[in-house]
């Protein structure tokens, strides 16, 4: 007898007589397990890497050439023309537990801002409600959170009446979940009463804005692009026009930005080229030699990194639809507190269980006409993942606070060295929106200054 079909006579004997445990058990996708349970626990040996591949080219941050120049320009003023034609919609990705940050609520909560202390969804909000306002348009904004943390998700927009966006322009969705096993794929307990599970990965946001309606609802609205982020950076630029203009007038299915990783092993997926096609291959599977070559200018070949920022087309998110196209599943090993033998749920020291996870940048070898557009560290990335050092909220202020003054400078402003700026980004939503304006009524020789 195999794996699955133990797992199922185990649970139908003991959801026999417990209706909750019954009720998820009766939702499982067996057929979704065995293959999660193949493709992660008897072929983990697979690295899933592509038999060829080479460093993905991408458009610098700044034009290179004087046929990059007149593209840009291009490509802004179309990027424009789609946002203000009220084709794009924002999606952020809000459903993973948060593990390393330790905070006790959906992270979109977390007090961010270095003066004010908003919380991310708050910065997200009120960066889409300036851009709405600038372009003369509704941006709707589509936010997955996983069960166990949409009621916290939606509670919080309620109380603060959805940041003024109007309800309607906002939804809430779940994303799936897979239950997690041991590591022969036997199913865990989480009580007796529960399996042990858990959100499906990033990866899962396209079949979940397909089933959650939020797809044929972007149709309704005339949307045709979708800005894709993650909860945890406040520094991203949620509706861009450059790389939604050069996405558009590529016909591409799925655009991303790239970060110059820092060194060989930066903790970034890498962008490689496979074909015509696009691929990350995680910072731990690209073999060290990779990693390592260098192109004939000195720098490191595969350089290009992925912050998890895209442009997906809507009719390329449709084709999930049917299943028959799938994104492989990602094995991690983790420390899941499940029943142990004398019926009591127990916290391991020691990861003890495998979960199934999707991820979102599988979807790039699928999309036509791919294409990366870097983008500056310092505008757009400093993600809050840790509770301290790298990553963390600590250190996300503080890139906050310098890319503030910059755009300060920038516009002409000097602020004292140690000052720290906040910048509203519905005041605000970009540095050229700095430019030039009249900032009298602040006073800029203040320890903390809020422009907004
Ligand atoms: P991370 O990989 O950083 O995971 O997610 P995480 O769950 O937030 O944090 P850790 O690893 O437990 O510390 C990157 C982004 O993908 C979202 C997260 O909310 C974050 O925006 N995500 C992750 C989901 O929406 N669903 C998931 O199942 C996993």
């Amino acid at each position: 007898m195999d794996v699955i079909e133990k797992n199922k006579l185990r649970m139908s004997e003991l959801a026999a007589d417990n209706p909750q445990l019954a009720e998820q058990v009766d939702a499982l996708d067996w057929n979704e397990l065995k293959t999660a349970v193949d493709e992660c626990i008897f072929n983990k040996e697979e690295t899933g890497l592509p038999e060829t591949y080479g460093p993905a080219s991408y458009f610098p941050l700044q034009p290179e050439n004087s046929e990059q120049e007149v593209l840009f320009a291009e490509a802004v003023e179309h990027g424009e023309g789609i946002v203000r034609a009220g084709k794009t919609a924002a999606f952020t990705v809000a459903g993973g537990q948060g593990t390393r940050l330790g905070y006790d609520g959906p992270k979109g909560t977390l007090g961010v801002s270095p003066v004010k202390g908003k919380p991310l969804f708050q910065l997200f909000a009120e960066q889409i409600l300036g851009i709405s306002e600038k372009y003369e348009v509704v941006i709707p904004w589509y936010v997955m959170c996983s069960p166990l943390n949409l009621e916290a998700t939606v509670s919080h927009f309620e109380e603060r009446e959805f940041y003024g966006l109007g309800k309607d322009n906002l939804k809430f969705f779940a994303q799936g979940v897979m239950p997690a096993t041991d590591f022969e794929g036997n199913l865990l307990l989480a009580n007796k009463d529960s399996l042990a599970l858990s959100p499906n990965g990033h990866g899962g946001s396209l079949k979940a804005l397909i089933d959650s309606g939020s797809v044929a609802d972007m149709a309704e609205r005339g949307i045709e692009h979708v800005s894709y982020f993650q909860v945890d950076n406040p520094l991203v630029s949620v509706i861009n026009p450059l790389l939604i203009g050069l996405h558009d007038l590529q016909r591409s299915d799925m655009s991303s930005r790239s970060l110059t990783k820092t060194g060989p092993f930066e903790k970034l997926g890498n962008f490689v080229s496979v074909g015509d096609r696009v691929a990350i291959i995680e910072y731990s599977d690209l073999p060290e030699e990779k990693a390592l070559e260098k192109d004939e200018a000195g720098r490191i070949k595969y350089r290009a990194g992925s912050p998890a920022i895209h442009v997906l087309r809507r009719d390329f998110i449709e084709q999930f639809a049917s299943g028959e196209i799938k994104l492989p599943y990602h094995r991690a090993e983790k420390k899941v507190a499940c029943l142990n033998e004398a019926g009591e749920t127990e916290a391991p020291e020691e990861p003890n269980a495998v979960k199934f996870e999707t991820f979102v940048f599988d979807a790039l070898p699928l999309a036509k006409n791919p294409l990366i557009l870097e983008a500056d560290r310092l505008e757009e990335f400093s993600p809050v993942k840790n509770r301290t050092g790298v990553d963390s909220l600590e250190s996300s202020q503080a890139d906050q606070v310098k890319r503030a003054k910059r755009w300060l400078a920038n516009a002409g402003h000097a602020v004292k060295e140690d000052t720290i700026v906040e910048i509203c980004p519905r005041a605000f939503p970009s540095d050229k929106d700095l430019l030039g304006a009249n900032l009298e009524k602040y006073d800029l020789e203040a320890d903390s200054i809020y422009l907004g």
